[in-house]
């Protein structure tokens, strides 16, 4: 039963919640955690509990309530009630310079001023509403005028406090501040998303801005958002005939405001500075042009504001931009380096990709001694030497390419850089068809392709295997003791333990964890073979129209063919790869492992009813913000069916950035195209909408 919260337990939920967040609060803001993990997970079980027995109890300021929710239908507009400008730019000291005379020309009886130098954060300007006390609204900055409600993402913001931390709260406070993606958390979305098949983010800004727009918070509260406040209006402050309520509070200078908003429990950035002229701003700015690389967030520049809020009263705005604060950049990130050397990657496919070897050079916060070339064309297009001096940027700040080669400086009798014909790891000679960018070893027992072929083995959405990660693969690979995945089910302690940092208990787990991959579904398996076009949306159509590896390897190409949405290509291609002895070899070897080479009834059965049932959806370009696997998730969870190839039986086509082919045969067909937000908005509903979005 569930029962009324006597006096009692709500006052034990009070104190939890007060207790949870002064840790939150220690750990995400101070950086200074003064709860060891478990008793803070202990706590926030109790609540939890507490608030599942009382779910009256439940407030929306509860540590508990930054999960995310339920997917958003779309997001509604919001006017700012102070608009938010964007800041002119000075892209040297000179230029900030000429700023300051230009301000001093404006109110020429001021004498020596303060100004507030602090770090420009490179994310999204975030507006945030607390009345009383609680978070009621976090919005975009849109156009400046007006942004996006994007409220429930904001509230899985661990840096971003859902109620002040003050008693007595004024009655409408407003919070502005920088919402960033930290280094490492891009890094790893954007290897999640290389694993996926998806196009990387091209930077942290766009992943954080990507992610913002997330209708569905869940998605959002994954990616650890951070934030940096560096505004408060407290109500009134723009208007000068309402009474601030709380006079105490309301500061009279940047400064006093940034430290107030550290004391309402927000994260500032700690590497601000009070400046008395401008030669103390110019010191800054060169102290922090490298001391900033070495941060754990992006930042390209510094932010310079008069620090008396009265004088920046008298100045106000032009048309765009406050008169008294300035951008004070800091320049792209671009170096010329020596290319020692190009090597040649074998990737699983055997795809040979260019990689420039780079005399190492400082960029963006990182050392970069490694460049991708792409393919032969871009090879060729940079016609680049052994010894030339090339340019290398981060493109996005974060994947280096070689984008320019200054022919100038190039050594006398330079030898020209050309792909190899050969394979770099098992000399076998390489293949590059007419029409393709790309160039393959095709010897299929190619250390580098079967060391691939683990890899991919193993990943999460084929098979699963946890902890099998590269560096366990390259050792099985150039011991001997792995050729072909289906040597992975013969591996015995024995073999695993003398591997370098394996030890007993590894060798153990790993093991277990390649024992629990042979209860995978045969789509898993499937689509973990690796066959080319074979991707996890096909491996499930076909897995279902051929309940067994055996159906599948006796079909013919016209067979293969017939099932909806599988084409010729890849009908050939999955009929070609059957033929082939070693692959034969294979999957008896992986019968007799034990692996699940046959559908299992349930997944035969029929889709779950949802807003998408019966729904048919093709995919196609790179999504703003969602993988593949998760768009189709979502469609899956929602009962619709994702196909790969555009026949007038399909529904809808999702199009992202650069759709191609399939986009103009969805137009020709009349079929409806749904962005990423259009098909967000209808796994969100409850009823399916028959109407086309577009
Ligand atoms: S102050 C009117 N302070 O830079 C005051 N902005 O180019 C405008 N930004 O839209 C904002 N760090 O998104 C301010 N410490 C900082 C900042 C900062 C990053 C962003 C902000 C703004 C943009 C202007």
């Amino acid at each position: 039963m569930n029962q009324a919260a006597d006096d009692t337990t709500a006052a034990r939920v009070q104190t939890l919640r007060s207790q949870l967040q002064a840790a939150s609060y220690a750990y995400y803001v101070l950086d200074a955690p003064d709860l060891p993990d478990e008793v803070y997970d202990r706590l926030y079980r109790e609540l939890q509990d507490l608030e599942a027995a009382h779910p009256e109890l439940v407030t929306p300021d509860s540590p508990t309530q930054r999960v995310g929710e339920k997917p958003a239908a779309q997001f509604t507009s919001v006017r700012h009630n102070i608009p938010l400008y964007s800041l002119e730019n000075a892209f040297d000291v000179a230029e900030f310079r000429a700023w300051e005379d230009r301000w001093r020309r404006q109110a020429p009886e001021t004498g020596e001023v303060e100004y507030v130098a602090e770090l420009k954060i490179d994310g999204n300007a975030l507006a945030l509403t607390y009345e009383n006390g609680v978070l009621v609204r976090g919005v975009t900055r849109g156009d400046g005028i007006a942004g996006e409600d994007i409220t429930p993402n904001v509230r899985t913001i661990r840096s971003i406090p859902l109620r002040l931390n003050t008693d007595t709260p004024p009655p409408v406070v407003e919070v502005r501040g920088e919402a960033f993606l930290p280094l490492d958390v891009f890094e790893q979305i954007n290897a999640e998303r290389a694993e996926q098949g998806a196009a990387p983010f091209a930077n942290p800004r766009n992943a954080a801005a990507g992610t913002l727009r997330q209708l569905d918070s869940r998605i959002v509260a994954a990616r650890r958002l951070d934030f940096f406040a560096y505004t408060v209006y407290l109500e009134g402050d723009q208007n000068p005939k309402s009474k601030i309520q709380n006079p105490k509070l309301s500061p009279s200078t940047q400064w006093a405001a940034l430290e107030l908003l550290q004391t309402l429990g927000f994260r500032v950035n700690p590497n601000r500075q009070l400046c008395r002229s401008a030669d103390d701003v110019q010191a800054y700015y060169d102290d922090w042009a490298t001391r900033r690389l070495q941060l754990s967030y992006l930042t390209d520049g510094v932010v310079v504001k008069l620090n008396d809020f009265a004088l920046q009263q008298r100045l106000g705005f032009t048309q765009k931009f406050p008169r008294w604060a300035v951008a004070l950049k800091y320049p792209a990130e671009e170096a010329p380096t020596i290319l020692e050397n190009v090597s040649f990657q074998v990737g699983r496919t055997g795809a040979v990709t260019p990689v420039a070897e780079l005399r190492p050079v400082q960029l963006a916060g990182t050392t970069v001694a490694r460049a991708t070339l792409h393919n032969a064309d871009r090879l060729a297009e940079l016609d680049i030497h052994q010894g030339d001096t090339v340019i290398v940027r981060k493109a996005g700040e974060i994947i280096p390419e070689v984008v320019r080669v200054l022919g100038e400086l190039r050594p006398e009798n330079a030898i020209k850089v050309t792909m190899p014909t050969h394979c770099p790891q098992c000399s076998s000679a390489l293949d590059k068809p007419e029409d393709e960018a790309v160039t393959r070893c095709i010897n299929i027992s190619c250390p580098a392709i079967v060391q691939g072929a683990i890899i991919h083995w193993a990943r999460r959405d084929a098979l699963d295997i946890e902890g099998l990660g590269e560096k366990w693969v390259k050792q099985l690979v150039e011991q001997g003791l792995v050729q072909s995945v289906a040597d992975l089910y013969g591996l015995t302690e024995a073999d695993l333990e003398p591997l370098d940092r394996m030890g007993k208990r590894l060798a153990e787990k790993l093991l277990g964890a390649i024992a629990a991959s042979k209860t995978r579904p045969w789509a898993s398996v499937l689509y973990a073979l690796g066959i080319r076009h074979v991707g996890t949306v096909n491996a499930k159509t076909l897995a279902q129209h051929f309940p067994t590896v055996e159906a599948l390897a006796a079909a013919s190409p016209d067979e293969i063919e017939t099932v909806h949405t599988i084409g010729p290509e890849i009908a050939q291609a999955v009929f070609q790869w059957f033929r082939v002895p070693a692959n034969q070899t294979l999957i008896d070897r992986l019968r007799q492992a034990g692996l699940q080479l046959a559908a299992s009834p349930e997944a035969q059965s029929q889709p779950a009813p949802g807003p998408l049932a019966g729904k048919t959806f093709v995919l196609t370009g790179t999504l703003p913000t969602l993988t593949r696997p998760e768009a189709t998730a979502i469609i899956e969870a929602a009962g619709g069916k994702v196909t790969s190839s555009v026949s007038k039986t399909t529904d809808y086509l999702l199009a992202g950035e650069k759709a191609g082919s399939k986009l103009t045969k969805a137009e020709g067909l009349g079929i409806a195209i749904l962005t990423e937000a259009d098909l967000l908005a209808l796994a969100g509903e409850t009823q399916a909408q028959e109407t086309p979005i577009s």
